[in-house]
């Protein structure tokens, strides 16, 4: 049996980042993940990260090689109505974000973890946690073909929406509110230079497109398709030709090798409250975004960051109020991160019920939010992230 202060489940962002900042903190933990390594080190996802985070990653250490190579930007271009229009976030609020795609903060946060010593036990099976309601919860798993045990004083559960965590809370005790949307992504990485230093969000009658980037010679390229989308029926030639047309003449779109594609379903999710017992649910395990803005790892860390104060806290003075109070603490900013992930893409995709009149109210939205200093702040500072001390 192994034993450890807090048991984690999942090797994502917020698991890895909840093990580091606890370390930090003089707090041993142990990570499981059912996956392999590389497996986790090589997971496209979004990779847009908050002014915060940028300060996060650099004042725990683990800032340096995202230093480097992070691009770096002042803003977003929206493009509506033939015309891109520029919003300059450092010039509206001060701040802005970095493009540094999830898999290398994962990659960082997994060497720095193991460097410092901490244990991470890939290609485990059989996760379930047990025990939540009393003092000593256990985690339970298969690993290299051998039942094991974590004994822990607490269980972060970082496993995903599709993890073992949320479900092992007794019936009753979650509320769950959600919202799944008629249209998903298609995503492609193609090794070609992005149409624009910055980010161009799209609206076109064809339905919304995402230019981004993962680096100088690497494009991240997105468009609004079906939910259920068959990626099969979308050979390269056919994906190049609506991603030119959405662009709608504004920048010139050069293709590359398509490196990788997908299609993304877009749903809002969130369980109230985060916690049962011993048990604390972080990241996409209590929370999901549609991927406009890219809110979720962001929001993953802030979770984290305050769960490990909590955890902290204990340790240090035995009391428990910051432990009881998490899910308190962090849904306002989720809500709030909820509320703006909605919002973008309400705004910016076609909806399969909507008339003519929706389109005309769009535009206007667009045209308001481009034209008003007011309107254009309000995007800048959720875009870039709210203040983060407000929630702990
Ligand atoms: C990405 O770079 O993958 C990305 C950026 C911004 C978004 C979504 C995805 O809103």
């Amino acid at each position: 049996m192994l034993r450890t202060q807090v048991g984690i489940v999942g090797c994502g962002p917020a698991g890895l980042m909840l093990s580091h900042l606890l370390h930090l903190a003089g707090i041993e933990s142990i990570i499981i993940e059912n996956r392999s390594r590389e497996y986790c080190e090589n997971r496209i996802r979004a990779g847009l990260i908050e002014q915060w985070v940028i300060d996060l990653l650099k004042d725990t250490g683990v800032g340096e090689r995202m230093q480097r190579e992070a691009m770096f930007h002042s803003g977003i271009h929206l493009n509506f109505s033939g015309g891109l229009h520029y919003l300059n976030f450092k010039d509206l609020v001060g701040r802005s974000v970095a493009i540094y795609g999830q898999q290398e903060i994962v990659k960082d946060l997994i060497g720095h973890r193991l460097a410092d010593g901490g244990q991470i036990l890939f290609e485990v099976s059989d996760t379930s946690v047990h025990d939540i309601d009393g003092k000593a919860p256990k985690i339970r798993f298969k690993h290299d073909g051998a039942a094991q045990e974590i004994a822990c004083d607490f269980i972060g559960g970082c496993d995903g929406f599709h993890g073992v965590c949320r479900p092992a809370i007794p019936e009753g005790v979650l509320t769950t509110y959600d919202r799944e949307y008629p249209f998903g992504w298609l995503g492609i990485l193609s090794e070609s230079p992005p149409p624009d230093d910055e980010l161009i969000y799209s609206y076109h009658d064809r339905g919304f497109a995402l230019y981004t980037m993962r680096s100088a010679s690497l494009a991240r390229l997105y468009f609004q398709c079906a939910p259920d989308e068959d990626i099969e029926k979308w050979p390269d030639a056919r994906i190049w030709e609506e991603l030119h047309k959405r662009l709608g003449g504004v920048r010139k779109l050069q293709e590359g090798k398509v490196l990788q594609k997908g299609v993304t379903p877009m749903r809002s999710f969130v369980t109230e409250p985060m916690q049962h017992g011993r048990l604390f649910l972080a990241g996409d395990s209590a929370h999901i975004v549609p991927p406009t803005g890219a809110k979720g790892m962001n929001l993953a860390f802030a979770d984290v960051r305050m769960l490990s104060r909590a955890v902290a806290e204990y340790y240090k003075t035995g009391r428990t109020e910051k432990l009881d109070g998490y899910s308190q603490a962090v849904l306002p900013r989720i809500w709030k991160g909820q509320r703006f992930s909605w919002w973008m893409t309400s705004l910016l995709h076609h909806f399969p019920n909507e008339n003519a009149f929706d389109r005309r109210r769009q535009i206007a939205e667009l045209d308001y939010l481009t034209s008003s200093r007011a309107a254009a702040t309000t995007l800048a500072e959720n875009y870039s992230g709210l203040p983060i001390d407000e929630c702990g």
